[in-house]
């Protein structure tokens, strides 16, 4: 997820890109650019592997005469490393274009139009820019318009074109885009954050509409015959520049929780080639999943719990062992592994240091590594021999959430792959299961929608102490993420359990009230948790009971439930995830904590 900023106006355009970009920062700062149209009409590009201070920097000592419209970018890799060159702006002939989003079929667009002795950089971006370019005869409606006919997959652009000086072109699919005109001039940007300091009116940019921004209006065009002018509703900000960072929520937290479905989008779609996964943009082989004779995944938190659940969901299926282990112990451990054993990684930073050195280690058994990483570029992705990358935009709240989904969604897909190539899967089924996947994500969207009524119950959670998480099978393995994210930024003392091991001695702390999280969503497993929840029930427990909407239970078993909407089994895990993420946050914000950034905590742990 990167951030995107364009400006025309009577005004100095580096210095108001620069601010935007700051304000930008947060989602995404690997590297940031800006592009100036001078006084002579020439455009100049500067960009820096870095965040903006950076950028500033360059510009303020190489960067010579006035500018008053500009594009600019804060980057958050997703195709192509950290460097200079894949660092946007991205300059195409008579094309100067920044990105945020991801062209799926940037592969295709690269042989069809003849690029590859064009490229300079390894990014989707510059791609659509060399099309732009390729199609650009003079008329930018026109041009933008076959190039939004040609490109699948998430965009939001800003585009100068050499001959068009002062004026700024944008469109976008999926990824966001606001725009106004200011005080100060046309703007538009990824965000509220760019444009709070100059206005609090604004609009949302139509999807399938192209904007225009000129020193002294924004014109949107609709993109059909003729471009006639449409004028979208303008929307007043009651924001103040720091809940505009969260794009308007209360936290960060809430922000990634709803930014879920998009992150899922972003991280399977451009890796489903005719309905099978594809992992091909991500250079990692089959072989890799043909020949390994065992699974070890190492992490921590969140990560580990993501491990835990691809466990439950991998063995079934391919009928090898598959262990999870946490990362601080495996370092210090003499695993069983081997050249046969792949060794998955999980770390949505890229930088936590036990969860390195379990990848070091890995490699003294001479074990192929292969992780999932969300940040591009960090450690841990530079020293595994694949990454997969998921594409959740930066987290910056302590408490994951966004990261979990995603290395699930990871996790699936490569049992996906793994399954085909070992012949456990026919197409057919391959198919089938990426589709259940990709349900998921609506599944996710109708939980979100739920939020107020989670939020009711959470007054019987925050009065108590303890609370427990139970489940089985699967939803154990979902009530262990559960029970993290209650503890880590509510400090209720809240465990997991398997539903089937209370009775061997914890069963003991349930008391009148106590709140029990029951999850129940597998089917083999269904009457015997149900079993379980009377148990708790009939010793005083407060149970809130997560189930499918079709499960048929006794009213008078749980003093609440929370239904999710009626999935395959096993995925189940990520309306429930929802479910389970707003307990916490609720829990949280009821006791009047930092949700954003709980005591003792940091978001990586960089350090033993
Ligand atoms: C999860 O809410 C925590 N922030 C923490 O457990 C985290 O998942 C863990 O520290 C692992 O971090 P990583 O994914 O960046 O390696």
């Amino acid at each position: 997820m990167c951030g995107i900023i364009g400006y025309s106006g009577p005004l100095d355009a580096r210095k108001i890109l620069l601010d935007g970009l700051a304000g930008l920062e947060y989602r995404g700062y690997d590297s940031a650019g800006i592009g100036l149209c001078m006084e002579d009409s020439s455009i100049c590009v500067a960009k820096t592997v870095g965040k903006v201070k950076a950028l500033r920097e360059y510009c303020d000592a190489s960067v010579r005469g006035t500018a008053h419209s500009g594009i600019g970018h804060t980057r958050w890799a997703t195709h192509g490393g950290v460097t200079q060159a894949n660092a946007h702006p991205h300059r195409a002939g008579r094309v100067t274009l920044i990105h945020n989003g991801i062209i799926e079929n940037y592969h295709e667009l690269t042989k069809k139009y003849h690029l590859e002795d064009k490229l300079v950089s390894q990014t989707d971006s510059e791609v659509a820019a060399w099309v732009l370019d390729s199609l650009y005869d003079g008329d930018p409606l026109e041009a933008i318009r076959q190039l939004m006919g040609l490109l699948e997959g998430s965009y939001g652009f800003c585009i100068l074109f050499d001959d068009q000086p002062g004026s700024v072109y944008a469109i976008r699919s999926v990824s966001p885009l606001v725009a106004a005109y200011t005080r100060s001039g046309a703007m538009i940007a990824s965000d509220l954050t760019a444009l709070i300091p100059y206005t609090n009116q604004y609009f949302v940019v139509p999807e399938g509409k192209i904007v225009r921004l000129t020193p002294y209006k924004v014109h949107v065009y609709d993109a059909v015959e003729g471009f006639p002018k449409v004028y979208p509703e303008i929307m007043t900000v009651n924001w103040n520049m720091d809940a505009a960072m969260k794009n308007g929520y209360p936290h960060y937290m809430m922000k990634e929780i709803h930014e879920q479905p998009e992150a899922m989008k972003n991280t399977i779609l451009p890796r489903i080639t005719r309905g099978l996964p594809d992992f091909s943009d991500d250079g990692i082989p089959d072989q890799l999943f043909s020949d390994c004779s065992q699974i070890h995944i190492v992490a921590c938190g969140t990560a580990m719990h993501a491990g835990m659940v691809a466990r439950a969901l991998m063995e079934p299926i391919l009928r090898i062992p598959v262990t999870v282990t946490i990362a601080s112990e495996f370092r210090y451990e003499e695993p069983l592994i081997d050249e046969k054993t792949l060794v998955m990684i999980i770390s949505q930073s890229g930088e936590t240091i036990d969860t390195l050195a379990a990848l070091r280690l890995a490699h003294e058994y001479g074990s192929p590594v292969l992780s999932i990483v969300n940040v591009k570029g960090s450690t841990i992705a530079r020293e595994s021999d694949y990454v997969f990358y998921t594409h959740a935009g930066p987290e910056i709240a302590v408490a994951s959430t966004k990261a979990y989904s995603v290395q699930l969604a990871a996790l699936y897909m490569i049992l996906c792959r793994m399954a085909l190539v070992r012949g456990k899967f026919t197409d057919k089924e391959a198919m089938d299961f990426l589709t259940d996947l990709l349900d998921a994500i609506p599944a996710m969207e109708n939980m979100l929608a739920q939020k107020e009524q989670i939020r009711q119950i959470v007054s019987h959670i925050i009065q108590s102490p303890d609370a427990f998480f139970i489940g089985r099978g699967l939803d154990y393995a979902f009530s262990l993420e559960g029970a993290l994210k209650l503890k880590e930024i509510s400090y209720i003392h809240a465990e997991a359990y398997a539903a089937g091991e209370l009775k061997h001695g914890t069963i003991a702390l349930i008391s009148e009230q106590v709140p029990v999280i029951a999850i129940a969503t597998q089917q083999h497993v269904f009457s015997k948790s149900i079993s379980n929840i009377r148990e708790v029930k009939a010793r005083g427990a407060f149970v809130i009971l997560l189930t499918k909407e079709s499960s048929v239970v006794d009213e008078n078993l749980a003093d609440i439930r929370i239904r999710i909407p009626d999935l395959d089994d096993r995925f189940a895990v990520f309306p429930i995830a929802v479910a389970l993420q707003f307990i916490a946050y609720y829990a949280s914000l009821g006791k009047n904590l930092d949700v954003d950034q709980p005591r003792n905590l940091a978001k990586s742990v960089t350090v033993e």
